[in-house]
């Protein structure tokens, strides 16, 4: 059995090479355990278990109140919690996002159960912020959520303040650093090292990995929980790949599509604690969900996925 210490080390010099530690990327893993089908790993502050296939909800619930624009993503919803989901990732800058999420939530009797992460976005100053949260609390019909986090660095020492005194006040559980470009990884590691959150946000893919160089190892390191954004890169991957046939190995790692293939990149870095696809689409919810279970990639399997969307 590794220890913490052992695999720290480990993959602190695997990460510097590129690679991950290969002997550590199978499903029974230290970090990695299953409730039912769909997988949970463990927050490291809390040592509370979450399922890995989360949601984003941006342009996905950006919608208004017709029952056409509502109905699938009423079904999206129902199909998330049916499939063993609950982390649910929103921000008051998507638009009605919020709001539609509360509503749907709500009426399907599913507040309780979600993992909600918002953020608080483009704020300047405490006030700013405190009133920000409230109107995401009002719009989510929620008194607290799992999650807070400052986005993409905005106003950081303000506001990772105001989220500290909200977990004080018990209206929020953990706190978040969020960003969705490389450009801006170096910063996020600086903010995360003077500030220590229980998550970081990054963006993190089979074409866009740059977080293996220091996000990812420093979050490993200091013990941060990591949710993944843009793991199909906004939706760019699907372009790469179409007409091209699953790679050889698909189905003996439980992988019918290339959502599937790509959510199970992002999760086989053993940083990785969850991996949020937004998708407005029942069949697209179904597919990604699938991710959620079955064997993880080995690191043969990885770079393959790698030299095929090159
Ligand atoms: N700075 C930040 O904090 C930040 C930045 C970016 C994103 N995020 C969060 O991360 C979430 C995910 O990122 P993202 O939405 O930018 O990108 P993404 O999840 O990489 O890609 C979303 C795109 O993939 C498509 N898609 C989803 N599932 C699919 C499937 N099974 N097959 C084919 N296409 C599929 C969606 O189209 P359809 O909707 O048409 O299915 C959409 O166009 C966001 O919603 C948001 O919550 C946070």
């Amino acid at each position: 059995m590794t220890t913490r210490r052992q695999f720290m080390t480990l993959s602190a010099a695997t990460a510097a090479a590129g690679l991950l530690p290969a002997g550590l990327l199978s499903s029974g893993s230290a970090w990695s355990q299953t409730t039912g089908s769909m997988q949970t790993r463990k927050i490291p502050s809390s040592g509370e278990a979450i399922p890995v296939i989360g949601m984003g909800t941006s342009g996905s619930f950006q919608v208004g109140e017709t029952t056409a624009e509502r109905d699938p993503l009423r079904e999206v919803l129902r199909r998330f919690f049916a499939g063993g989901g609950t982390v649910i990732d929103t921000a008051p800058s998507y638009g009605t996002a919020e709001a539609v999420m509360g509503d749907l939530l709500a009426e399907q009797n599913l507040t309780g159960k979600a993992w909600l992460a918002t953020k608080l976005s483009g704020v300047k100053g405490r006030e700013a912020g405190l009133a920000q949260f409230a109107g995401s609390l009002t719009r989510l019909k929620t008194d607290q959520v799992a999650l807070l986090a400052v986005h993409n660095l905005g106003d950081w020492k303000e506001q990772f303040e105001v989220i500290r005194q909200l977990k004080a006040e018990g209206k929020v559980r953990y706190s978040g650093l969020t960003h969705y470009l490389e450009s801006g990884h170096d910063a996020l590691v600086e903010v995360v090292e003077a500030t220590r959150p229980d998550f970081l946000q990054i963006n993190y893919s089979v074409s866009t990995r740059g977080a293996e160089k220091r996000v990812l190892p420093v979050a490993q390191e200091l013990g941060v929980a990591v949710m993944i954004n843009r793991a199909f890169d906004d939706g760019q991957l699907f372009a790469r790949v179409k007409d091209k046939p699953l790679p050889g190995w698909a189905a003996e790692a439980g992988i019918d599509s290339w959502a599937q293939a790509f959510l199970k990149f992002a999760l086989s870095h053993p940083a990785v604690t969850v991996v949020i696809p937004a998708t407005g689409k029942p069949d697209r919810q179904s597919d990604n969900l699938k991710a959620g279970s079955g064997p993880t990639l080995s690191q043969a399997q990885r770079e393959d996925l790698i030299r095929l969307i090159a």
